[in-house]
C-alpha cells in the first residue's frame, strides 16, 4: 500500500540565538508622575513596574529591531537567516512592512521577510509562524525580532496607558532541528476572539476609518485601553492557553521550572501562576524594570533571565501571551546552551 504522507514530518525549529535590547533612556515613576496625575505608588502596587524606557524622538520600531537583531544574529553564531519576521504594533509606517527594512539593514537582503501582528501576543504566534516555515521546509533559519516603541501611539497625557507601556525589542534565531533537541519550540495553543476587538485599539490610521474620509480626532489616533475588562480577559485567557499546552505535552504544572508570560502586569502574572497552582517564583517577570513591552516582551523577559542564569540549559519553559484582537497562545520548550549573552 503506497503511503498517503507526502513527506515526512520536517524538522523541529530550535532557539540558538537571544537577544533584547532597550532604548538607554530610562523614565522613572518619579518622572511620569511629575506630568501626570500618579505616583509611584499607585503604579508599584497596581502595577508592579518601577520604571520603562523610551525611544528617542525620530527613533523607530525598526531601530529598535535592528539592534536587537544584531546581537540575536551574533548569539546564535552570525550565520545568515533565510528569512526574516518582525512582530509589531507599531510599524514604522501602515505601508510597507517592517521586516523587509530590517533584514537588509542587517545585511540579509533578500532574505524572506514580513510582519505578523497579534499585538502583545505576536512573539508566540511568530514563534509558531517560524516553525511552521522551518518544518514546510522554505526556511532552516529564522530570525524573529518582536519590537514595539508603544511610546508613538500612547498618548503621554494618558496616565493610565502611559504608566505601563515602555519600548524594547528581543529577537531569538531559529534553526532547522530535531524535537527532542533542547531548544525546540512546540506544542502550541493558538487563539483569537474578535467579538472583544474593541478592548484595545488604535482606531485610526487603518481602511476602516480612511474609508469614512474624514480627519481622525486626537482620541482615535491614540491607543485605546479598556484596561479592567482586558485585565479579566488576560487572566482566564491566560491561564486557559496554558492549561491547553501542558495537556497536549502530558506536561503537569509541577514540569514547569519557569513561566514565562507576556509582561503585561505583575498583578495579571502572579493571578495566572496562582490559577495554574505554579509557585510564584516560577514566574519569570521584569515588567518591574522595562514596563509591558507588547511582542517584545517574551523575548526581553527570556534574555533577562538567560543573561542572570536565571534560566539554565535544560530548564522547561512555559511560554505564555495575551493582546489585543483578543489574541493568545502559549507553547513549551526545553532550555538549550546558548553562549553568552551578547552586548551591544
Ligand atoms: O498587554 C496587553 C494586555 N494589557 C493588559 O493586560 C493590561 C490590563 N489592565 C491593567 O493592567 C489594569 O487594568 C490597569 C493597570 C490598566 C489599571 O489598574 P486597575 O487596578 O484596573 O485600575 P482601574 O482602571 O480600576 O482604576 C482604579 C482607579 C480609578 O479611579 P476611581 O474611578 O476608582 O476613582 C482610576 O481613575 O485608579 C485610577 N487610576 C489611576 N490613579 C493613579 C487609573 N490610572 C491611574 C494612575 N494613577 N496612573
Amino acid at each position: 500500500m503506497p503511503s498517503n504522507t507526502l513527506s515526512p514530518p520536517g524538522p523541529a525549529a530550535v532557539l540558538c540565538g537571544l537577544a533584547g535590547w532597550v532604548p538607554p533612556r530610562v523614565v522613572t515613576n518619579d518622572e511620569l508622575a511629575a506630568r501626570l496625575d500618579t505616583d509611584d505608588t499607585w503604579i508599584r502596587t497596581r502595577t508592579g513596574i518601577r520604571s520603562r524606557h523610551v525611544a528617542e524622538p525620530g527613533q523607530a520600531t525598526s531601530d529598535l529591531a535592528v539592534e536587537a537583531g544584531r546581537l540575536a544574529l551574533r548569539s546564535a553564531g552570525g550565520a545568515p537567516a533565510d528569512a526574516v519576521i518582525v512582530t509589531t504594533t507599531t510599524p514604522d509606517r501602515p505601508c510597507p512592512a517592517t521586516a523587509p527594512v530590517v533584514a537588509t539593514r542587517l545585511g540579509l537582503a533578500g532574505a524572506a521577510a514580513f510582519d505578523v501582528g497579534a499585538v502583545c501576543t505576536g512573539f508566540v504566534y511568530g514563534l509558531a509562524t517560524a516553525a511552521g516555515l522551518i518544518a514546510a521546509g522554505v526556511a532552516r533559519r529564522v530570525l524573529l525580532i518582536g519590537a514595539d516603541t508603544y511610546s508613538t501611539i500612547v498618548d503621554p497625557l494618558d496616565r493610565t496607558n502611559a504608566i505601563i507601556f515602555g519600548d524594547g525589542a528581543g529577537a531569538v534565531v531559529l534553526r532547522a532541528g530535531r524535537p527532542d533537541e533542547p531548544g525546540a519550540v512546540g506544542h502550541f495553543d493558538l487563539g483569537s476572539d474578535g467579538t472583544h476587538e474593541d478592548l484595545i485599539t488604535v482606531a485610526a490610521g487603518g481602511s476602516r476609518q480612511r474609508s469614512t474620509g474624514g480627519e481622525p480626532t486626537h482620541a482615535e489616533r491614540h491607543f485605546a485601553m479598556r484596561g479592567k475588562e482586558v485585565y479579566r480577559h488576560a487572566v482566564t485567557r491566560m491561564a486557559a492557553s496554558a492549561r491547553a499546552t501542558l495537556e497536549q505535552a502530558g506536561w503537569k504544572t509541577d514540569d514547569v521550572d519557569h513561566f514565562v508570560p507576556h509582561q503585561a502586569n505583575l498583578r495579571i502574572l502572579h493571578s495566572v501562576a496562582d490559577d495554574l497552582g505554579l509557585p510564584r517564583e516560577r514566574c519569570v517577570a521584569n515588567v518591574d524594570a522595562v514596563g509591558n513591552t507588547g511582542a517584545a516582551s517574551i523575548p526581553l523577559a527570556l534574555a533577562d533571565a538567560a543573561a542572570g542564569r536565571r534560566i539554565r540549559p535544560g530548564d522547561r519553559l512555559l511560554l505564555t501571551a495575551f493582546g489585543g484582537g483578543l489574541t493568545w497562545g502559549s507553547c513549551l520548550m526545553t532550555w538549550p546552551e546558548l553562549p553568552p549573552h551578547p552586548h551591544p
